[in-house]
């Protein structure tokens, strides 16, 4: 791979150390004075920080030998490394970070490249529509980042003359979804500023490296960690070492099994140290040596503000844990339990495949401009037939003509978990002989369509259990017994309700379809 001279990669630099002040003097207050002598009681003690110019230059130097031997290769490292448009190189890197911001490595890999592939610009991000966004972005979660890119590239190229922003502060002022480590990311690796990036990765390094024990989401410790990624940052090569942190974090500083065997700053590491002074101690006093031999270790400095500082752990180390004493985090905060009553309604299609109606959720939100069976989240306080009332009046109204409630069978639950919704679909079916459907926010797609349509994971989840009934209910005809459906393998089997039946447009004659009108006919029949 051609790599770009560093001077044309690294463009302007951020000014990380605060340099003197350029105000004018003025006479101190009282709270002034109060103001520093709590910035004073407050600062980290030397052991929570990297005191000794050496150990910078030394901890820079071990990681980016480390990460020069076997970083992985990943397309947006290989695009900020070679691509000489400084606007390419920005556009590409945001991209890359933002989907990176929830979604693990390998599974972005492969959006990234298509995502490229269809945008290689900003400008043609910002001349596509939202619809095509979502659904290049389908599967990936946390829609609201395709939507913020899109939105993005709109103002870069409206308001920004379609240049990308160049600095840290004006990534975070101008581009929405980027954040400080964001633009510090971008900023860093595609601009080759001076600045630290502390992501998850990073907090968990430097929290192990330093021996930082508090919840490291309190205010105190994202500072300190804030400082450190400054202090420890490479100045010729930002970018390579803030990814050579996050590669650390990702492959050697695990969060569950560190393997501190291969970390090639292992002895810059409090955490380390304190696990190996406390094996030699065990192993000397099962000797009964401990108090005639002295450790072969050097004494460990300990935090001198125990007790006060804001950096230390509350509770005691936990030999058992190791190195996974840190970091800390406060516990999570339980999900918001959900149901949503949820319709899949099929007709025939031209070609003789099924068609499923869907209908698109609102620009705003939850999976903004995203397509759904029609839905409605259920409330508690309602009965169930209330409630299947309402859907059918959901129903109803999508398709444009009433129906009787009747007609939905059914079809068992899927759960699904968003970031803070723990989500119960309560799926019904109905099968029609025709049908239409009101408005632009109506559609309906066929099988083929739906997986490449704008549709999120649920969707799909809430597909499989509908069409595993179905075929379960083929089984079940053809031989009179009932089959279990042909699950997918590494996936929890969805409910099915044993009441399912619902016949499909491909059964045979004995299916159940009905045009719209019949469904009037036979309303009476059905109760
Ligand atoms: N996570 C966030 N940014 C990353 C990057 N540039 N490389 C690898 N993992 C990352």
């Amino acid at each position: 791979m051609r790599r770009l001279p560093a001077a044309m990669r690294q463009g302007k630099r951020a000014a990380v150390e605060t340099t003197g002040s350029t105000k004018p003097a003025r006479k101190r207050s009282k709270s002034d004075v109060k103001q520093e002598e709590t910035k004073i009681t407050t600062l980290p003690s030397t052991y929570h920080t990297f005191h000794d110019a050496n150990e910078v230059v030394h901890v820079r130097s071990q990681l980016l030998d480390w990460y020069d031997e076997g970083k992985r290769e990943l397309p947006w490292r290989s695009v900020a490394m070679t691509e000489p448009d400084i606007n390419i190189r920005t556009y590409a890197v945001w991209v890359s970070e933002i989907m990176l911001q929830q979604t693990q490595v390998a599974t972005v890999i492969d959006y990234y490249n298509r995502w490229m592939k269809k945008w290689p610009t900003v400008q043609d991000l910002a001349a596509a529509t939202l619809e095509e966004v979502n659904q290049m972005w389908a599967g990936l979660g946390y829609y609201s980042r395709g939507k913020r890119l899109h939105e993005g590239a709109q103002k870069v190229v409206s308001e920004l003359n379609g240049e990308m922003p160049r600095t840290v502060e004006s990534l975070l002022k101008q581009l929405p979804g980027v954040g400080r480590y964001t633009a510090g990311a971008i900023g860093s690796i595609a601009l080759g500023q001076v600045t630290g990036a502390v992501d998850g990765n990073v907090v968990r390094v430097l929290c192990r490296m330093r021996a930082i024990g508090a919840d490291s989401t309190s205010p105190a410790v994202v500072e300190a960690l804030w400082t450190l990624a400054n202090r420890l940052v490479d100045p010729g090569r930002p970018g390579d070492f803030n990814q050579a942190m996050m590669e650390l974090g990702a492959r050697v500083c695990t969060p569950k099994a560190a393997l501190c065997c291969q970390c090639p700053v292992q002895s810059h590491c409090h955490s380390y140290r304190k696990v190996h002074i406390k094996q030699e101690e065990n192993a000397k006093k099962l000797l009964g040596k401990l108090d005639r031999m002295p450790s072969t270790l050097p004494d460990i400095e300990d935090c001198t503000g125990s007790g006060t500082c804001a950096l230390c752990p509350a509770e005691p180390w936990d030999e058992e844990l190791g190195v996974h004493n840190f970091p800390r985090k406060p516990a999570k905060k339980a999900p918001r339990v959900e149901r949503t009553l949820t319709c899949v309604v099929v007709r025939p299609g031209q070609g003789g495949e099924e068609e499923y109606l869907l209908t698109q959720r609102p620009n705003k939100g939850l999976l903004a401009g995203m397509w759904e069976f029609p839905s409605l989240l259920l409330e508690e306080e309602n009965s169930v037939m209330k409630q299947k009332g309402a859907l059918c009046a959901e129903v109803s109204r999508v398709l444009g003509a009433q129906l009787d409630k009747s007609l939905l069978q059914h079809i068992g639950e899927v759960v699904h978990i968003f970031s803070h919704i723990h989500q119960t679909y309560v799926v019904y079916g109905v099968s029609l002989k025709d049908g239409r459907s009101r408005g632009e926010t109506a559609r309906w797609l066929s099988g083929p369509s739906l997986q490449e349509a704008a549709v999120s994971t649920g969707v799909k989840k809430i597909l499989k259990l509908y069409d595993s009934a179905g075929s379960q209910e083929e089984q079940t005809s053809k031989d009179g017994k009932q089959k279990k459906p042909s699950g997918v393998k590494n996936e929890k089997k969805p409910q099915i309700s044993k009441k399912a039946k619902v016949k499909r447009a491909a059964n045979d004659g004995s299916s159940r379809q009905l045009s719209l009108s019949t469904f009037f006919k036979t309303l009476k029949e059905e109760h």
